[in-house]
């Protein structure tokens, strides 16, 4: 049996949250797609984690974390990751493992990543820079090095060929820069790379599946970000939907149980592209103070707005989310009013659809106001005791989209979390 949680939005919903807290039902927490372009953060006992690559079951002792063949692996990102965690007594040694398919992110990716944005101008998709796309294009482009290909005798020869194309293409972007640091961190990477727990992936999860073990596959990035139904071209370049759990870890789309859709109680953005909700304005800047909003990735501030119902309800269609869990929600605790956005007004005309290219498209949200709560929210611990405008707020979204908000997130701690 595996079920899901994925983000709803455009990434950011608090994902590594509630994976580090539903961990304790699982056996196996397996990372599906993406890849350190992922910034999941986790509060182990009052201290701040952040997690690019390793799954965010990691902090659970007996619990198997996997690394699946949909990601791309930035070794050097993991080889630092292992560290930190091993600093805080993580035995990644005995509880992480990668699949052998599992494509590896090369130096020349990054680069290429750099000089893509940087020949884009002003149209930039604005990515982490971390080689993502490069390293996905390779992947369905045939080319690429696997972590199973470091075991070769051949993984330089095949490493060189691949850096000379590469080399080409940054010669063709007339992007210059000195990689050859990159290139000594990522050969010690791989060196400690090879003392991994290197598996076949799929036959690692399916015969514990078969056994009655209880798997969570954790998703990156967020709906919105999907390279398939996204906000195309500013997406990311992988499947973020249920979906991609069947072609990221091996399993039939019949195992998958509940998915489990992670929304903020407002909506956020980073990078460029369509965001019909985004607040230009005060408001939009006291949600981005009031609950942090910088990348956890890149540092970058987040781009505010109110809750897009037409986006969420397209996410649950796409996804078959079961259940929402409502994050951040203490985030909209000193405002007196709130917007939720139940249509797109296009050509003066009311639809509640996605279109086909939100970026062409001049997109006026429609808004049902509610009023806020006005009221520390972050102590209670039963459903029955928040406000009453926080009740209506979220039987609002359960009518409209026709699933249950199920939990409440109040707070970053792991136990912040309230059951609806
Ligand atoms: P992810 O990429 O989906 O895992 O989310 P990030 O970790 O990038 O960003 C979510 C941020 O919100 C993190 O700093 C979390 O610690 C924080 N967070 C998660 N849930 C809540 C919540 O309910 N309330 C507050 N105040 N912060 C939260
Ligand atoms: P988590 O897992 C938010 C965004 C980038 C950019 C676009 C493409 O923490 O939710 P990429 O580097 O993937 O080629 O960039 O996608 N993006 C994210 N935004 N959270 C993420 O991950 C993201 N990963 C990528 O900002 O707009
Ligand atoms: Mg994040």
């Amino acid at each position: 049996m595996v079920d899901v949680i994925l983000g709803m939005q455009w990434g950011d919903e608090g994902k590594g949250k509630i994976v580090d807290y539903f961990a304790k039902n699982y056996d196996v927490i397996a990372r599906f797609q993406g890849g350190p372009n992922a910034g999941h953060t986790l509060y182990v006992d009052g201290k701040k984690v952040v997690l690019h690559q390793i799954p965010s079951g990691i902090f659970h002792e007996s619990k198997t974390n996997l690394i699946g063949n949909g990601v791309v692996l930035d070794a050097v990102t993991l080889k630092k990751e292992c560290g930190h965690v091993a600093e805080m007594g993580v035995d990644f040694r005995k509880n992480l493992f990668i699949s052998e398919r599992t494509h590896l992110i090369l130096p020349t990716h990054r680069a290429l990543d750099k000089a893509s944005e940087l020949s884009k101008g002003n149209q930039k998709i604005g990515s982490t820079l971390k080689g993502i796309g490069p390293a996905y294009m390779d992947k369905t482009g045939r080319n690429g090095l696997r972590v199973g290909n470091l075991l070769d005798k051949s993984f330089t020869t095949e490493y060189i060929k691949l850096r000379l194309k590469h080399q080409r293409l940054l010669d063709s972007f007339n992007f210059q820069e000195d990689i050859s640091a990159w290139e000594e961190e990522f050969f010690e990477a791989i060196d400690f790379l090879r003392g991994f727990n290197i598996v076949n992936g799929e036959y690692f999860i399916n015969e514990r599946i078969q056994k009655g073990q209880r798997v969570l596959a954790e998703g990156a990035q967020g709906s919105m970000l999907d390279v398939d139904f996204g906000t195309f071209p500013f997406v990311t370049s992988s499947n973020t939907i249920s979906a991609g759990v069947c072609t990221g870890l091996g399993i039939a789309p019949q195992k998958i149980r509940e998915v489990f859709g992670v929304s903020k109680a407002y909506c956020t953005r980073v990078g460029s592209g369509p965001f019909p909700t985004e607040l230009n304005d005060e408001t939009g800047e006291l949600i981005r103070k009031t609950g942090n909003e910088f990348g956890s990735t890149t540092g970058r501030p987040r781009r505010c707005g109110w809750i897009d119902l037409v986006a969420l309800q397209f996410a649950c269609m796409v996804n078959g989310v079961t259940q929402i869990i409502m994050t951040k929600a203490d985030i909209l605790d000193n405002l007196a009013e709130l917007n939720v956005c139940n249509g797109y007004r296009i050509n003066g005309e009311e639809k509640n659809f996605v279109p086909f290219q939100m970026n062409k498209v001049d997109i006026e949200p429609v808004y049902k106001t509610f009023k806020g709560w006005m009221k520390d929210i972050s102590e209670i611990t039963e459903y029955d005791n928040l406000p009453a405008e926080m009740k209506s707020y979220i039987q609002y979204l359960n009518s409209y989209l026709g699933v249950p908000v199920k939990y409440i997130s109040n707070g970053p701690g792991r136990d912040q979390l309230l059951h609806a």
